[in-house]
């Protein structure tokens, strides 16, 4: 899926397209820094915009490496990184005049179609919906006020400890502005089918909420259901039994945890019956507060096994208590092969391992995609799914003044193999069965009445 932002200097868009994509779980593609790019190598190599052949040329011979990582990009020029280079005052100035040039466009747009192939992507510039990518999901025009884009762009200037006049922040914007509307090539303009909405007024988490609603209305339709990949739940006494065998202190510990939820933080549990799974499980749930593990783990009749980032294991007796409640270490960034062996032993045991599928928390009302490490572990261990849908740890502070209340929902138990049954392997086999994982949590959302529905006492 593509999402395009497009809109003038200064209306709000790398940050909005930044959030956005971090919330998504999608690429970002930050085209005014390619035109910053070139501009920089223009203005090093001392080749004007009116310089034609010699324009051509540096064109001919530009390697720009871009590369977009957990919410920062990296940029390099002919080896170098750029990433800091291209915000100076000189190329910010110029490159509205490289910018119009119908050579240099060419080449970009032939670089971000060529960068967009196969990528879940959100693109920001000036031309995306209009002539990059046409076809995009979903195309959004910010705009905002010129005074109050002034503002900001003034304050960031001082933020960054520049001395600015306010009068003189303005004028130049405007000046860009004029030059990116009025080129004759890919002039910013609000792109046909484009959702317009004016920030002036709206903060960031409301903008990049606006985004989001209008993302999850576009997504393209699902590829699998959660019906297709029922666990028939089977009644094996003795299985539960054994599942139950919780140590002594955990189950002591969870019961007194039960209470302090129900009773501090107004938590009601649905569907708990779904809980008594047998055997190896994994429980998935969606993540948008760190009430998240004990309102999840106090639900499910089970012990459990969860992970935590490495770095809550620095403080010595904060890591004695979390390993006594079974937590394993996860180093963020790449794959966490240790960690992810040690679950997968747990669930050979027939243990129970708690399981954030979307990895990091995810603004309220945003469900993202799976990571493919809960299909990964699904598949190697045969361990059923049981999906949990959590509203309202993300105020705790409102469930304990009874102006809200926390709700755990279980979700039926789902299964990898109708999908192995389908002949599908790989990570296609990963991705699928995540999103039959998140469209049974989306199921449970629904089912909630939304993401405060009733929840608001
Ligand atoms: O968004 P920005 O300030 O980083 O953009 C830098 C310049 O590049 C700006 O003058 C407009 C131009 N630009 C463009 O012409 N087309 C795009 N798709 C993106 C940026």
């Amino acid at each position: 899926m593509i999402v395009t932002i497009d809109g003038p200097a200064a209306s709000g868009k790398s940050t909005t397209a930044r959030a956005v994509a971090l919330a998504l779980g999608f690429d970002y593609l930050d085209t005014g820094a390619l035109y910053r790019c070139l501009t920089l190598a223009a203005l090093e190599a001392g080749v004007p915009p009116e310089a034609g052949d010699a324009l051509d040329a540096l064109l001919q011979g530009l390697t720009i490496k871009y590369r977009y990582h957990k919410g920062r990009i990296f940029l390099r020029l002919g080896g170098r990184d750029v990433s800091e280079a291209i915000r100076g005052v000189e190329v910010t100035a110029g490159a509205s005049a490289y910018s119009a040039l119908p050579a240099v466009r060419e080449h970009m747009v032939a670089f971000q179609r060529q960068y967009a192939r196969g990528r879940d992507l959100v693109a920001e510039g000036r031309d995306m919906g209009s002539v990059v990518f046409p076809d995009a999901e979903l195309k959004i025009f910010l705009v905002a006020d010129p005074t109050e884009r002034a503002r900001r762009r003034a304050r960031d200037f001082r933020g960054q400890g520049r001395a600015v006049d306010a009068g003189t922040v303005q004028a130049e914007l405007e000046r860009r502005d004029a030059l990116d509307s009025g080129r004759d090539h890919s002039p910013l303009i609000r792109p046909a089918g484009a959702v317009e909405i004016d920030n002036s007024r709206m903060t960031i988490d409301e903008q990049v909420a606006a985004v989001m609603r209008l993302a999850a209305e576009r997504r393209p339709a699902r590829r699998v259901s959660p019906e297709e990949l029922l666990w028939p739940v089977t009644d094996d006494a003795a299985g539960v039994a054994r599942a139950e065998r919780m140590r002594a202190g955990y189950r002591v510990t969870r019961a007194f945890l039960r209470g302090v939820m129900k009773l501090v933080f107004n938590t009601r549990y649905h569907h708990e019956e779904r809980g008594r799974v047998p055997g190896p499980l994994l429980v998935a749930s969606n993540h948008i507060g760190y009430l998240d593990p004990p309102a999840a783990g106090s639900a499910v009749h089970r012990e459990l096994t969860f992970v935590a980032k490495r770095e809550l294991f620095r403080l010595a007796p904060f890591a004695a208590l979390i390993r006594y409640y079974n937590a394993v270490p996860i180093e963020r960034g790449a794959f966490d092969r240790a960690c992810f062996d040690t679950l997968r032993r747990r669930l050979q045991a027939g243990g129970a391992v708690f399981f954030f599928p979307e990895g990091t928390r995810k603004p309220v009302g945003w469900l993202g995609r799976a990571k493919f490490g809960l299909g990964l572990m699904a598949h190697e261990s045969g361990a059923p799914v049981l999906p949990v849908y959590l509203r309202g740890t993300d105020r705790p502070l409102r469930a304990v003044l009874r102006r809200s209340r926390i709700d755990v929902y279980l979700g039926r138990p789902l299964h990898i193999a109708p999908l192995l049954d389908r002949g599908v392997r790989g990570r296609e086999l990963y991705d699928l069965f995540g999103e039959g994982v998140m469209a049974e949590i989306a199921r449970l959302q629904d089912e909630a009445g939304g993401i405060r529905g009733s929840g608001a006492a």
